[in-house]
Order: structure tokens, then sequence, then C-alpha cells
């Protein structure tokens, strides 16, 4: 495989997991990162030997030995930083959510529509080792057919009402932040749903804190989805079938055990599928094989259940009335 010359932009915490992981990974050339100060640049950059360090994001999008942008700043900079990369002839790895809204996420997708570019949003999640298990199990029909799926991410955020969890502006809450991830379990799993009822506590700073949806199928199946900045939950995801059931272990988004229970052999069966790092490596990969194939999405996160899964985070916080500044525009 060529090698491929990697820029990040955004030097915070998960720009720093990023790059641990970025280093496992076979022919992936740390070249640039991109802040919005020459001091951040740099502080990053020594921190991690990353030889050119960008004092606007701008300079990394021209910088001509960066193939492919990871964009790991708040979710209010997703949608315009990816379609100025793409724009610029950068392949774009874009952090989750993958945007604020749908709207925007059909824009970002038509931009690499317009320039043939590539664009995968890193919902990292769907590339683990452990998900692969869990695809592999329902499609071998383990479980029979999907029914119901129960999943939650929550955790206790420090109190920081200026932070991006807190912050209107920064695309606060509990659901863009983490309720993204089982809804995308739900709508890899199930589709988009018929049907969406949900609740939510918005708190002082106007985002929600704890929010919880009942997704429903037209054909009988539901998702139930728990979100919460406030308090840590089980952290774990139930997948139920008509002939079985799944259980990802906590963190079930990071998760390294999968158990399986099926209707004529009621044993439990618990596969370990452990890997190194944080495990960002996967989506790494697969970005690299996306780009050394030619391909401009992946068939693991298309670019259609990105929208998919925006659409059911605007319906679900559109019965809140919780609105951002990016719905106005
Ligand atoms: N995949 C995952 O597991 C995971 C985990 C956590 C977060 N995320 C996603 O990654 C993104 C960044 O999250 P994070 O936890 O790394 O955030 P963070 O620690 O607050 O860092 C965000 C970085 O973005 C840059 N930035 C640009 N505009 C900013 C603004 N207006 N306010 C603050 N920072 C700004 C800053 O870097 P410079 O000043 O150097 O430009 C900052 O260090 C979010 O969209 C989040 O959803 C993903």
């Amino acid at each position: 495989m060529d090698r491929v010359g990697w820029g990040i932009i955004g030097t915070g915490k998960i720009a720093d997991k990023f790059v641990q992981d970025l280093k496992r990974v076979p022919h992936a050339d740390l070249i640039a990162v991109g802040s919005r100060s020459q001091s951040g640049a740099d502080t990053f950059g020594g921190r991690h030997g990353i030889p050119h360090r960008h004092a606007r994001y701008i300079d990394l999008f021209h910088d001509p030995e960066v193939d492919i942008v990871y964009i790991a700043v708040p979710h209010p900079g997703h949608a315009p930083l990816s379609i100025q990369a793409m724009a610029l002839g950068k392949a774009v790895l874009c952090e989750k959510p993958f945007a604020v809204n749908a709207r925007q996420a059909k824009d970002m997708v038509g931009e690499a529509e317009r320039i043939g570019g590539f664009l995968m949003e890193g919902m990292w999640t769907r590339y683990l080792p452990a998900m692969r298990r869990v695809k592999a199990l329902i499609e071998e029909g383990r479980i029979g057919s999907v029914c119901s799926i129960e999943a939650n991410f929550g955790f206790l955020a420090p109190e920081d009402p200026d932070g991006r969890l807190f912050a209107l502006e920064l695309g606060g809450g509990a659901l863009l932040d983490v309720g993204v991830y089982p809804v995308s379990l739900a709508v890899g799993l199930l589709g988009a749903p018929d049907t969406i009822h949900s609740w939510a506590k918005i708190g002082t700073t106007g985002v929600d804190e704890n929010c919880s949806a009942i997704l429903g199928y037209r054909n009988g199946s539901q998702a139930i989805i728990h979100a919460s900045i406030r308090h840590k939950t089980s952290q774990q995801a139930w997948i139920c079938g008509t002939r079985g059931r799944i259980l990802i272990h906590a963190p079930w988004w990071r998760a390294s055990h999968v158990s399986v229970w099926t209707g004529e052999d009621p044993v439990e069966e618990t596969a370990e599928v452990p890997f190194e790092g944080n495990g960002f490596q996967f989506e790494i990969e697969e970005a690299m094989h996306c780009l050394h194939e030619g391909r401009s999405e992946s068939a693991a996160m298309p670019w259609s259940d990105s929208i998919r899964v925006m659409e059911v985070l605007d319906r679900i916080r559109g019965q809140w009335g919780l609105r951002y500044p990016e719905d106005r525009a």
C-alpha cells in the first residue's frame, strides 16, 4: 500500500488519542497538525513529533504532503471544515457526530460527490473487531431477526458551562455527543425508524443533559436508547432477536467482549475480541483501505447511514424544541 499523509485539525482530547493509534498503523504518515494558534500547533506537534505545524486550519488544507484530514474540532466545525478541506482536494475523516444537523450532513456529502472525494464519519465503534463479530453473528442468523435493541451511553462530565459538552453554541448536549452511538447502532441494524418517542432534561445552558428515545418500526421492532452527560449508565448494548440475544459488554462502544445466547442453545458463549491502544486504528485502516481502493465512502459507514443518523437526531431533539445556531442557517 502507498503511504498516506495524515493531517490533524484540532488539538484537544480526542486528537491526542487518535494520534497515539495512528502511529500503530503501517503506511500512515503523521505529516501535519493545524490549530487555531501557532502555540497550539507547536505544543501538539512537539508532543507527537509532527513535522508540519500550522497556525490556521486552512494552511493545513493547502499542505501538499497531506492526503487526508482528520477533523477533531467541536461539532459545529465538522461540516464547514470538511467542506473546505474537500474543496481543496483533501480526503476527510470527520469525527462524530458527522454534523450538527442533517442539512449540514447532506451538504458535506454533496461536496464529496461534486469533487469525487473521500469522506467518512469517524464513528469508530463500527470498525471495531467486536462490532464485526456482532455483525457476523447476526448475518449467520444466530439470533434470528433483530426485534429490539437497548443501548445506552452515559457518563459524568465535569461541570463546565463554557465547555463543548454544555455550551449550546459548541453543539453541546448528551444526544449529539454520546446518544449518537446508540442511534448509529440502531440505524445500522434496523434502518430509519417510523416513529420516535423521546424525553430530555434540558439543563441551564439550554442543552440536553439526560435523554431517552424509543425508536419504533412498522415491522414491530424497536430500539430504546438513553444518553447522559450527568451520570454513568450500564454502558451495555443488548440486541435481541427472534431466536436469541447478544450482549455487547460495557463499555459497548469500545467493547472487547461479546456474548450470545441462542434459543436452542441457552448457554452463553462469550467471545473475546481484544485490541491494543484506544481503538481508532480500525477506522484509520478502513479509511486508508478505501483510499487505496479508490473509493469515495466506506461500506461500513456509508454516507446514507451518516445522513440517516443525523435525521434521527434532528427528529429527536425537534421533539424537545432544542435548536442550535446551525439550524437557523
Ligand atoms: N470518537 C470518539 O471517541 C470521540 C471522543 C471524544 C470526542 N469526539 C469528538 O471529537 C470532537 C472534539 O472533541 P474533544 O473532546 O477532543 O474536544 P476538545 O478537547 O474540547 O478539543 C477540541 C479542539 O478543537 C479545537 N477548536 C476549534 N474550535 C474550537 C472552539 N470554538 N472551542 C473549543 N475548541 C475548538 C481546539 O483545538 P485548537 O485550539 O488547537 O484549534 C480544541 O483543542 C467532538 O466533535 C467530539 O464529538 C469523539
